[in-house]
């Protein structure tokens, strides 16, 4: 498997097909006209820029394991099950730089043992962790993974940043994975994905870290916040998602003409208006959340299919194309053929 050669249908035929969602949104909202009380900034500029209306943030004393938890008990629930082979969380903002998120997550569930680790892939970690499942699956090493994407990007960003702190949100979402025939609605198709570590500092925590760490004690406040070159980053990721998007469908064997709904990480509205108009799909086959939530880095894209399906923008037999985009820089694609009778739980 490569950039190149996505696709984890060879082994041994087993598909990775979605059984169940979940989603966890702390309940504090904040709006754009709460962030100006401490930016220069405006509501104006934020739904035009970004897309966003509000974010919701988490309490202070409730982390991402906390969410990751109660997102994932949710997907169990969905799946109707009580048991897993392997736990993913993927996270940018994990509880503790040692150790992952994951084994805390599944004690808490009551999945004592289970094999859990996180998967750090920025925002793109949540279709990485899909992809990683799959492999799992079809080699056999596991029969049902739960994949979480959690995030505490309240943590991350500096709250007197204009160019991050209007963007992230804080939430959680899950998909529990179960072997099946790769004909099964539900099954994750050809996997489509890379990275370009030469745009490492493109979005960058630069401290907290083992580079620079003799540093650390002398390093400013800021440097342990999010710092990202936004526009650079845009243009990246409208080019990575679109050419991403249409291989993955090209190696489902799906005409573009053929893809019912996009679900793409929720960075920018714009970035995903763009994406779409560059493969020709129309923006009402485009389901989007960011008004409500704002950037939820790992967490978008599992919070967009509980929310879409909810909502009825996702129907059993929809052709779906997932993509996602974020800090490494990394992306992934797939597809799925939504699945009849998946039962979100929020
Ligand atoms: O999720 C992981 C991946 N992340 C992304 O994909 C994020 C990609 N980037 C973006 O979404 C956008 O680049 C941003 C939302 C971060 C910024 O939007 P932009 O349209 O690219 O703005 P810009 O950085 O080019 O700045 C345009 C102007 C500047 O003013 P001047 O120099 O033209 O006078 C900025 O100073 O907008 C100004 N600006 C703001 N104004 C009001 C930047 N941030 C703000 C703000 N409020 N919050």
């Amino acid at each position: 498997m490569n950039g190149r050669d996505g696709g984890f249908r060879g082994a041994t035929g087993t598909a990775a097909v979605l059984t169940g969602l979940g989603a966890w949104l702390p309940p504090r909202r904040v709006t754009n006209d709460d962030l100006c009380a401490r930016l220069d900034t405006s509501d104006e500029w934020i739904r035009e820029r970004i897309g966003i209306a509000e974010r919701r943030l988490a309490a202070p004393d409730v982390s991402t394991g906390d969410m990751a938890v109660e997102a994932a008990a949710r997907a169990m629930a969905s799946a109707g099950v009580d048991a897993v082979d392997a736990l993913l969380v993927a996270t940018s903002s994990p509880d503790h730089p040692c150790p992952a998120t994951a084994p805390w997550v599944a004690h808490r569930l009551g999945l004592p043992q289970v094999a859990a680790f996180d998967i750090a892939a920025g925002c793109s970690g949540f279709v990485h962790a899909c992809a990683v499942a799959a492999g799992l699956i079809a080699s056999g090493a596991a029969r049902r993974v739960l994949v979480v994407g959690a995030e505490t990007m309240s943590a991350m960003v500096d709250p007197d940043d204009r160019a991050t702190a209007p963007i992230f949100g804080d939430g959680a979402g899950a998909a529990v994975f179960e072997a099946d025939s790769p004909h099964a609605e539900g099954a994750l198709g050809p996997v489509v994905w890379g990275s370009d570590g030469s745009l490492a500092d493109a979005i960058v925590v630069p401290a907290g870290g083992a580079r620079g760490r003799h540093e650390r004690a002398g390093a400013p406040q800021g440097d342990f916040f999010v710092h990202m070159r936004g526009n650079e980053v845009f243009r990246h990721a409208v080019r990575r998602m679109t050419h991403a998007a249409r291989e993955a469908a090209a190696r489902a064997g799906w005409r573009i003409d053929e893809v019912d709904r996009l679900i793409a990480h929720q960075a920018n509205l714009r970035i995903n208006l763009a994406v779409a108009d560059a493969l020709g799909i129309p923006a009402d086959q485009v389901p989007s959340n960011i008004r409500d939530v704002g950037n939820t880095a790992a967490a978008s894209v599992p919070l967009l299919l509980a929310d879409a399906c909810d909502k009825g923008e996702l129907k059993p037999g929809h052709k779906v194309l997932l993509v996602s985009f974020g800090s490494g820089l990394a992306w992934a694609a797939t597809t799925l053929v939504w699945p009849a009778g998946l039962a979100p739980r929020l």
